[in-house]
């Protein structure tokens, strides 16, 4: 641990999606290890609510909390250029924003939804990437880290559309 520690104190690790699940357990990771976190989520109140736990666990934590859409590109741009700002640099981005598909038949899939799937899952990807590369590739030592499925390797029945953006993972 002392060794990990030392090799990621005041590196910067964005999370997308932290307000829950994954992303929210990755947060506690990092801040225990000594990163500056950017936290950032479509969920204002669960963001909240992880950042104020984040900070009573964590008091010397620097912590940047922001609602971020991952599928909105501008929203992207900005997000990122606000981080750097706050924490001066950017070393690691974990793309983990993710939603569900509908859980029903590919014939029978909601359209809107089918397509917001595509949004998040995968042009969230890409955007946070394209976004965040030119930070990234700033650094002696950088990390992009798109969280994927194992449903981009197996396909259960009525997954059609959240298996469809997973097959997607490296850029
Ligand atoms: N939990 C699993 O078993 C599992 C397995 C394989 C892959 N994954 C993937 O891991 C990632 C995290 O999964 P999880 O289980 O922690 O999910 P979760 O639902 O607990 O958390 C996802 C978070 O993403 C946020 N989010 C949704 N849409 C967003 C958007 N447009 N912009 C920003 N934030 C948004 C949600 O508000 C939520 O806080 C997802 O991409 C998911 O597809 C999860």
């Amino acid at each position: 641990m002392p060794v990990l520690h030392d090799f990621f104190a005041s590196k910067t690790v964005v999370i997308t999606g932290a307000a829950s699940g994954i992303g929210r357990a990755l947060a506690s990771v990092f801040a225990d290890l000594g990163c500056n976190v950017a936290i950032c989520d479509i969920d204002e109140s669960a963001l909240s609510d992880v950042a104020l736990q984040l900070k009573s666990t964590h008091p010397a934590l620097t912590l940047f909390t922001s609602v971020l859409d991952v599928a909105n590109k501008t929203d992207w741009e900005t997000y990122l250029a606000d981080v750097a700002s706050h924490c001066e640099h950017i070393d690691i981005v974990i793309n983990n924003a993710g939603i569900e598909g509908s859980s029903q038949p590919a014939w029978a899939s909601d359209d809107e939804l089918l397509k917001r799937v595509m949004d998040v899952n995968f042009y969230g990807m890409v955007y946070g990437s394209k976004a965040a590369l030119p930070y990234l590739t700033q650094r002696s030592w950088a990390a992009l880290v798109n969280v994927s499925s194992v449903f981009g390797l197996v396909a259960p029945p009525n997954t059609a559309d959240y298996c469809a953006i997973d097959i997607l993972p490296a850029l």
